[in-house]
């Protein structure tokens, strides 16, 4: 192949070459540099793929240590996929795929001479007869399968803010408010059509691959792209397809007997509490929240009685049709911005740390420019997931994690790097001091880049390798914590 070996920079200079270029030549200050891929690449595509270049991409969720391609393309059908992921082992092309953009583990190295695969295009939600099975595409975010589940008279379980990639979570273990009645969404998971690194396009199901099945259910992004998969879903009556959602605001005084009102709550599977730090009308303040999924009666306000209980000076509630739960969330999904995030798996909550990042929150966000920022802790109801044994999929967490934290420091001047690194790690180390679990135990989705690979993958790290070694040899996956 003429091309082989060439990268696209290398390649644009081939196609152009009487341009005299800087020792800083990059395909987005490179005028021409559509031709690499719409003679090459471009023919071999469905109708519907094009191309853009980074200059002209949509923000990600966040801007700190992103990923900067120099192509991006917006495939149309799977099959573009596989012919993208082709084209660039032929061409020696690095390349990362990207669903929701919301990936924040600073672990991207995709640069200038790097391809980006859009899975946006690959958006569909489709059901079968019964309502019991659903096919979600790669790209599908959180609020399309959301919507198209309401709308068929059933729930799917997914994270629970809408502009996240429904598989970019799901494929690291995913966490949602109904992870109580469902368990986790790799536990949901019933067939993945994946692109692997070679190229090829597999079904994986627990039968075929069993040993991809088990990778990709926990480290999914290592191991291929997934262009649609097929996930349970759960037929409910709309009186019952919604959740009773209340939040609470209270004063920093209160903020241990909120702690410790939490860490006592009865965690019914219907449930999820969240407990944040946020900026509302310019102060700082504690807000509580909670979540009960099902019909609209008194079982969600009597669920969290003992938050009430303790006086919120603002109280909202009302229960909600299932396909407008996650809009509460909508503030945190605003993309662009630097936001370097550290994260922490947690078994419990203790007053005392909870007291000590106050105090650290307050701190960072009393410089100008960070009001945007909050620490948050998303607690469930494990239950579920621990029915099914550690053993069963390579999310490692399954039997220590109750609580998913983060500190996710805000801000659009490059200048508070710094101070926002320090912010989050400070906070970070806090609760490791007092996570109650064993080790510093975090969901990958949650981490940040700088821990231990045990941190994030556990005592799965070796049998990861060395299914590494048989499915990715190349390392062609080599851009998510990569092993
Ligand atoms: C505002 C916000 C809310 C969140 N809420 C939740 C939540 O409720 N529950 C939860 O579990 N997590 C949650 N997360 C964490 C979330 O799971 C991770 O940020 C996840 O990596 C985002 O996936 P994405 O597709 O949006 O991001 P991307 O950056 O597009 O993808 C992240 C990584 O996953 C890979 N990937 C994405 N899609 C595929 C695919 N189809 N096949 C193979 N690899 C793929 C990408 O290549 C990349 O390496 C939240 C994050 C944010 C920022
Ligand atoms: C592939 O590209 C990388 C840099 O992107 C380079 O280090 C490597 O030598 C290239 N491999 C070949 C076979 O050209
Ligand atoms: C861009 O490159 C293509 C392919 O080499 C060529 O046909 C075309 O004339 C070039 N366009 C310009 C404006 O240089
Ligand atoms: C991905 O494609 C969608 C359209 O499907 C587009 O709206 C979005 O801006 C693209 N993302 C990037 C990063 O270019
Ligand atoms: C899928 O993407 C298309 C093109 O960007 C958009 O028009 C459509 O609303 C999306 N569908 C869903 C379910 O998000
Ligand atoms: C839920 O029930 C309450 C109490 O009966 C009622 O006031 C409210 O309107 C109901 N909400 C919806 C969305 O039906
Ligand atoms: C705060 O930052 C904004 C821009 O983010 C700037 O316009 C303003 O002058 C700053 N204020 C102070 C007091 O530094
Ligand atoms: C791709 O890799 C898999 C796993 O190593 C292997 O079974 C398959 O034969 C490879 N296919 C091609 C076309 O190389």
């Amino acid at each position: 192949m003429f091309f082989n070996n060439l990268t696209i920079f290398q390649y644009c200079l081939l196609l152009l070459p009487g341009t005299t270029f800087a020792t800083q030549i990059s395909p987005r200050s490179c005028s021409n540099c559509s031709c690499v891929v719409a003679e090459k690449l471009g023919p071999k595509l469905s109708p519907g793929a094009s191309f853009s270049f980074s200059t002209t991409a949509a923000p990600r969720w966040s801007e700190f240590d992103a990923p900067d391609p120099g192509l991006i393309v917006d495939v149309a059908t799977e099959s573009d996929v596989q012919i993208t992921v082709q084209y660039c082992n032929e061409n020696n092309i690095t390349f990362l795929a990207q669903n929701g953009g919301h990936g924040w583990g600073q672990t991207f190295h995709l640069s200038l001479e790097g391809l980006l695969i859009n899975l946006s295009g690959l958006n569909s939600t489709t059901f079968n007869a019964a309502k019991t099975e659903a096919t979600i595409q790669g790209g599908a975010l959180v609020r399309g399968v959301v919507d198209a589940a309401y709308s068929n008279g059933a729930q799917i379980p997914t994270g629970n803010c809408n502009c996240v990639g429904a598989l970019g979570a799901i494929l690291g273990g995913g966490f949602g408010r109904l992870m109580g009645l469902y368990g986790l969404g790799v536990d949901n998971l019933l067939a993945l059509n994946v692109v692997t690194a070679n190229g090829t396009q597999i079904k994986v199901t627990p039968e075929t691959e069993t040993d991809l099945w088990w990778a990709l259910r926990g480290a999914g992004p290592n191991f291929g792209i997934v262009t649609s998969a097929v996930i349970t879903s759960y037929p409910v009556s709309s009186a019952e397809n919604g959740a009773w959602v209340g939040s609470f605001v209270f004063s920093e005084t209160q903020i241990e007997e909120v702690v410790e009102a939490i860490s006592a709550l009865d965690l019914l599977p219907e449930m999820a509490v969240f407990l944040y730090y946020a900026i509302s009308d310019g102060s700082p303040v504690v807000l509580v929240s909670g979540s009960y999924a099902g019909a609209n009666n008194s079982d969600g306000p009597n669920a969290f009685a003992s938050i009430t209980a303790l006086g919120p000076e603002v109280e909202q509630a009302a229960w909600e049709p299932f396909n407008e739960v996650n809009a509460a969330g909508d503030s945190f999904c605003v993309k662009g911005g630097y936001k370097p995030a550290y994260g922490a798996g947690l078994a419990e909550l203790v007053p005392s740390t909870w007291r000590s990042i106050w105090n650290e929150f307050v701190d960072f966000v009393a410089i100008n420019g960070t009001t945007a920022s909050t620490v948050m802790v998303d607690c469930y109801p494990m239950e579920k997931s621990r029915s099914l044994p550690d053993s069963s999929s390579s999310y490692p967490w399954r039997s220590t994690i109750n609580c998913n934290a983060a500190a996710i420091p805000w801000y659009d001047d490059a200048s508070l790097n710094a101070a926002a690194v320090s912010f989050g790690k400070t906070v970070r180390s806090l609760w490791f001091e007092t996570s109650g679990t064993p080790g510093d135990e975090t969901y990958i989705n949650y981490a940040v880049g700088d821990e231990s690979y045990s941190v994030v993958y556990g005592d799965n790290l070796a049998t990861l390798e060395s299914l590494k070694s048989i499915w990715d040899p190349l390392k062609r996956f080599d851009q998510f914590f990569p092993l």
